[in-house]
């Protein structure tokens, strides 16, 4: 067996996010803006790895040490029959960390099915609580109700600390920072507050819309005092933050103050079975051929590709040597 893999820059590689779907059916304007991606954009059903050749994939990881794993889009719950897969991941030897970041409109009729299937984390993306502002950051596609019915199912399902993601724009819903903390505060649930990326190529990323995370957390701070809090596991990608109060923890990802990539163990993973070292990266490299020959054969290629990895995208934004062309954010996932 390979042995759990360094790559150049000594990273091991420990977690794996795997996109299930390209396709979403919100319209983020930080993700996938309407204009610049069509609805009939995406892979063909026949392109998706099949759940054979995905739980093969897994399996593969898992003999390199992955033991977390996380499913992803576009929007995962648009994947035909993923509880079926959950179900197939979640029994696969190595894996004991199995998560979905999903935007939760679809949530209310699939909860309770995830649950049985062994699905134990979620995330949901959920930039604003006003209905009328939610309606335009989906793109006009999502509905703020969706999402807080897919909630209350999956709080009726079992599903505890739930993390909700809010990407901060300046002048867009930096005004939605202070009503999330407080809707969430006390309800045993986390709010993650996270800058705006540079991802993909079609946001039109601006840094003036980009608030840091240290003025997000300083207002948060002087309405509810917090202290930090250590980190959960290394490489954490999130900053934890509890309030004084006993009323729980928020947390902050700053892709963009504070690049993190010293501490990146992640692999990601297309719908289309490509191999991305980095959320940024130009280019994939197809898994699909060496898939054939089971998960050792997997294992020893992915080992010999991430040993000549050297990303490190965000430690660069903007200098030499930081690549232009970027994969998009919904083939990957975030
Ligand atoms: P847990 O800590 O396991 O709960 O998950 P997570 O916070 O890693 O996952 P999630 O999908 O919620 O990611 C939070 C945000 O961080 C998303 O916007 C991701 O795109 C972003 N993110 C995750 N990993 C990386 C990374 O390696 N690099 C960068 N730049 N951003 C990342
Ligand atoms: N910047 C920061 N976060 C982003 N996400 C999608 N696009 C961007 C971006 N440009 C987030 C989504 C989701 C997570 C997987 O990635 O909001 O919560
Ligand atoms: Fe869809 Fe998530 Fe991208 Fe929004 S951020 S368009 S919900 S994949
Ligand atoms: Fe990892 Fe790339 Fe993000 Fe850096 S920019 S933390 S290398 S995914």
């Amino acid at each position: 067996l390979p042995a759990t893999p360094l790559d150049r820059l000594g990273r091991p590689l420990h977690d794996l996010r795997l996109s299930v779907i390209e396709a979403c059916n919100f319209r983020c304007g930080y993700c996938m803006p309407a204009d610049k991606v069509p609805d009939d954009y995406g892979m063909d059903a026949a392109s998706r790895l099949s759940f054979d050749e995905i739980e093969t994939l897994v399996r593969g990881f898992a003999r390199l040490g992955v033991r977390k794993l996380r499913l992803t889009g576009g929007e995962p719950l648009l994947r035909k029959r993923l509880p079926e897969l959950v179900a197939r991941l979640a029994a696969v030897d190595g894996i004991d960390d199995l998560a979905v970041t999903t935007n939760g409109a679809l949530l209310a009729k699939q909860a309770k099915a995830l649950r049985d299937a062994g699905l134990r984390r979620i995330t949901i993306s959920l930039d604003a609580l006003d209905p009328a502002l939610f309606r335009v950051l989906s793109g006009g596609r999502g509905e703020l109700p969706d999402v807080l019915a897919g909630i209350a199912a999956a709080e009726d399902a079992g599903f505890e600390r739930l993390k909700f993601n809010c990407v901060v724009q300046r002048g867009v819903n930096d005004g939605q920072v202070l009503p999330l903390v407080e809707h969430f505060r006390g309800s045993g649930h986390i709010v993650r507050f996270i800058e705006y990326m540079d991802v993909g190529t079609c946001n039109g990323w601006d840094v003036t819309r980009v608030v840091p995370s240290a003025e997000s957390r300083d207002r948060i701070h002087a309405r509810w005092p917090l202290h930090p809090l250590d980190p959960n596991y290394r490489g954490e990608v999130a900053s934890r933050y509890a309030f004084d109060d006993g009323a729980g923890e928020v947390g902050f990802v700053s892709s963009i103050s504070a690049p993190f990539c010293g501490d990146c163990h992640r692999a990601r993973v297309s719908a289309d079975g490509r191999l991305y070292t980095c959320l940024f990266a130009a280019d994939g490299t197809d898994l699909r051929p060496v898939l054939r020959d089971g998960d050792a054969a997997l294992a020893d290629h992915v080992a010999n590709l991430w040993t000549r990895r050297g990303d490190r995208y965000s430690e660069l934004r903007g200098r030499a040597g930081a690549s232009r062309r970027h994969v998009e954010m919904f083939l990957v996932g975030g």
